[in-house]
């Protein structure tokens, strides 16, 4: 009998549903908000708002697409966090109302194992090539920059993570800082593609061990661009692409350092990349391209897997939910990972 999951996820500006039938994908559908552009960033009175707003038709539309009704499904899976209190709330607060109108169990998720969990989901008709544990992941987002070691479903140890900033932080500062609009990332990923990422060079942290930190390179970055602009007001419009180019490269620069060196202690040449700024396009083909160097396997998603989506959500449930491991209808969202098991 195969187990049928519906995913929600609503931790931030996207709210996505996903069907899985096992580890295979039935559907997936993301509504991300617009709202937050002319802000800069994302304001989280408006996210909660626009998930309200999505929650009903995003999980109509992922059912109809898998061809079910919520009568087929036999779990519910929601993110309980880490996230924005209130964007969490629309989407933990809708699976626990569906589950007191059809009786069918919830399972909580955490976001981050979402995340590292996201290279199992498998395609109907594809060739799906899944890591076997254990396994390395660079877990890159707006919030968080670790690497986890993945030795089960359920088995992660943070080997590394930021002290500060995460590095979606840093694209986004770089936009910000260059008037190039939000969300920064894809911004300069897009812009670096023109530009000579040998141009401009930046200070590069000096961290011990596995961790990170980004919040230097970020203000070098803004004295770089205050120098240069008191010599000539022109400077960023006429070398944005370089720029761009120079600063991603640093940011990549950092996080293949640590991945490499991780890779080194731990012997475990499986290495999956995970979150928002595994869209990179710089750094899906710097690890693509050391992997191949140095015999790693390596596991790049798609890019609909990249960014926070339900299907990373389900498969997560599906696990959970293998184990009998059913949520509470009492629990509450949570806005810290520490506050969830
Ligand atoms: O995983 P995610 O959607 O949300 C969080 O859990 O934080 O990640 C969002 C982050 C943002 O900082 C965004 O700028 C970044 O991922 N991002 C990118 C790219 N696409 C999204 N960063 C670099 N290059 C991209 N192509
Ligand atoms: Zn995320």
């Amino acid at each position: 009998m195969s187990d049928i999951i519906l995913g929600i996820e609503s931790s931030c500006d996207d709210t996505s549903a996903a069907v899985l039938k096992d580890e295979y994908l039935l559907s997936s559908v993301i509504a991300s908000q617009k709202v937050h552009e002319r802000w800069g960033g994302v304001v989280p009175e408006l996210a909660s708002r626009a998930h309200l707003l999505n929650i009903v038709p995003v999980i109509d539309q992922a059912l109809k697409e898998a061809d079910l009704t919520i009568q087929d499904i036999d779990a519910i899976a929601f993110t309980r966090g880490p996230g924005l209190l209130g964007s969490l709330l629309v989407g933990t607060s809708y699976a626990k109302g569906l589950s007191i109108a059809t009786g069918k169990p919830i399972v909580e998720v955490n976001h981050l194992q979402g995340h590292i969990l996201s290279c199992l989901v498998k395609q109907p008709g594809k060739e799906n090539v899944s890591p076997a544990f254990p396994f390395l992941t660079l877990l890159v987002s707006g919030g968080h920059t670790q690497i986890v070691r993945v030795d089960g479903y359920f088995e992660f140890e943070i080997l590394g993570q930021t002290i500060d900033d995460a590095v979606g932080e840093a694209f986004d500062k770089c936009s910000k800082m260059m008037g190039l609009g939000y969300p920064g990332g894809p911004v300069v990923d897009k812009l670096a593609k023109e530009g000579d990422e040998n141009k401009f060079k930046f200070n590069l942290p000096q961290i011990s061990g596995l961790d990170y930190s980004f919040s230097g390179i970020k203000t070098s970055l803004l004295y770089f661009l205050r120098d240069r602009l008191k010599e000539n007001q022109d400077f960023i419009e006429q070398n944005k692409a370089d720029i761009c180019a120079s600063f991603q490269k640093a940011l990549i620069d950092i996080l293949m350092k640590k991945l490499i060196l991780a890779v080194k202690q731990t012997g475990i040449n499986r290495v999956a990349i995970g979150g928002g700024v595994s869209a990179n396009s710089g750094l899906r083909s710097r690890v693509e391209n050391e992997g191949r160097k140095r015999g790693w396997q390596t596991f790049i998603p798609e890019f609909r897997f990249t960014t926070d989506n339900a299907a990373m959500i389900a498969i997560s449930g599906l696990y959970k939910y293998r184990r009998g491991e059913y949520c509470n209808l009492d629990a509450p969202s949570v806005a810290r990972a520490s506050q969830m098991q």
